[in-house]
């Protein structure tokens, strides 16, 4: 069988697709779920049983010698070549090594206090405001103030650091254009810039942060390189907030639309953490992960050859019936919950307990502080690209 997404109805980078994928991924998963488009040049995997089996599945890596990836003589080429998220083992695995450590549970549970006292500053500054744009004014200032006090990033550069997160992230959408490519340069420019004075200041004075930890390791030799630690620190500013931000307002949108699961949630807090769950799997803010073919390989009847790119569908995943009953439906005593949101395997998401927790604590926050919180209007509006799922503005009353 060979059909494309342009046969299927499918066009990635429609207005329609943006608003709401899901209807389009029971398509194509229904039409075909393993289907090559010669137009992305791209292998699309829809069916959650085939993107878990080949996130496991080393003959598939994020890098691979020889493969078309950005011209490592630019900055954002610069930054791809040296994060821990575009390597493999051993590379892989040593840098894994170094952060792992920062976000273990126990590591991260003891973080609650101070994600609790950033969420209620924040809502004070609001709460006698009667409205306010719940991304903007919360779901974006959070993530971003808390990775930024992990890291030790001082006052003045936090304002900087959501900009230039999302003129890099830019790059991961499926056809960035030159001018997003030039955004990112400049991004990374000045990110690295700005990363490097602060190593140096702490290699002469360590603090109690994570960016004293990892010179510490830079210091103890062969460890980490200097292009490794600057790296390793954007991906970790970046990745550290700009999918819980998408998380928590799709979550929040999730939950007004579903107001039975909404008033649930009020009456019976005790369902929090499995309702961030149910958030997560039900509108991921990160929609797929590609990976390289690193050998000629046969999956199912396909042969993929060595080189060539498999895009899979996390999102859609999410929303197979073969895995989650009634897939469509936001429930949050769902509580065979597997869900791919943090992927799986070697690169699954290393600030996955962080990003619950920051979930869990703005949520319940949210609503111990605003007990008549609702939509202010009924339409919404997403960001453009398809890869990151987040919306422009999410206007509330309360
Ligand atoms: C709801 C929020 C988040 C979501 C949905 C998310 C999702 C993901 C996913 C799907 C991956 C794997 C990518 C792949 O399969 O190729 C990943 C990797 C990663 N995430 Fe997250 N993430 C979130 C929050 C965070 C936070 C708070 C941190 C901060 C510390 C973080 C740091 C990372 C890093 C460093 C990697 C690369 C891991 C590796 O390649 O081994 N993420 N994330």
């Amino acid at each position: 069988m060979t059909n494309s997404l342009r046969a299927l109805g499918i066009d990635l980078l429609s207005a329609q697709f943006i608003a709401d994928p899901y209807p389009f991924y029971d398509r194509l998963r229904s039409a075909q779920p393993i289907l090559y488009d010669a137009e992305w040049n791209l292998w699309f995997f829809s069916a959650y049983e085939d993107i878990a089996a080949l996130l496991r599945d080393r003959r598939l890596g994020r890098d691979l010698d020889g493969a078309a990836k950005p011209d490592p003589r630019t900055p954002f080429g610069w930054l791809h070549a040296h994060s821990l998220m575009e390597k493999e083992p051993p590379d892989h695995t040593r840098l894994r090594g170094l952060v792992n450590k920062a976000f273990t549970p126990a590591r991260v549970e003891a973080l609650r206090p101070l994600i609790e006292r950033t969420a209620h500053r924040l809502l004070d500054e609001v709460v006698q405001r009667g409205e306010m744009d719940l991304l903007a004014d919360f779901a974006e200032p959070l993530p971003v103030l808390v990775i930024a006090d992990l890291l030790g990033v001082p006052q003045e550069v936090r304002p900087r650091l959501r900009p230039w997160s999302n003129r890099i992230v830019a790059m991961y959408e499926l056809s960035p254009s030159p001018e997003d490519a030039h955004c990112a340069n400049r991004a990374v420019t000045e990110f690295a810039a700005c990363l490097r004075g602060l190593a140096a200041e702490r290699k002469l004075q360590p603090q109690d942060d994570l960016i004293s930890a990892l010179v510490a390791a830079e210091e103890q030799g062969s460890r980490l390189s200097e292009d490794e630690l600057i790296a390793t620190c954007i991906l970790l500013l970046n990745a550290g907030h700009e999918a819980t931000v998408n998380a928590i307002a799709n979550g929040m949108l999730a939950l007004f639309h579903h107001p039975d699961q909404y008033a649930l949630l009020r009456r019976s807090p005790h369902l929090l953490k499995s309702a961030v769950e149910e958030m997560l799997r039900y509108d991921s803010p990160l929609q797929l992960f590609r990976r390289w073919v690193r050998e000629d390989m046969e999956y199912k009847g396909n042969g993929l050859r060595k080189g060539g790119q498999v895009a899979l569908l996390y999102a859609a995943g999410n929303r197979d019936p073969a895995r989650f009953p009634d897939p469509h439906r936001f429930d949050i005593t769902r509580s065979d919950n597997p869900h791919l949101t943090f992927g799986m395997g070697i690169h699954y998401c290393v600030g996955a307990p962080l990003a619950r927790l920051e979930m869990q604590v703005a949520v319940q926050a949210l609503l111990e502080r605003l007990p008549n919180l609702r939509l202010a209007q009924e339409a919404v509006e997403y960001r453009p690209g398809y890869v990151i799922r987040g919306l422009k503005a999410l206007p509330v009353l309360f």
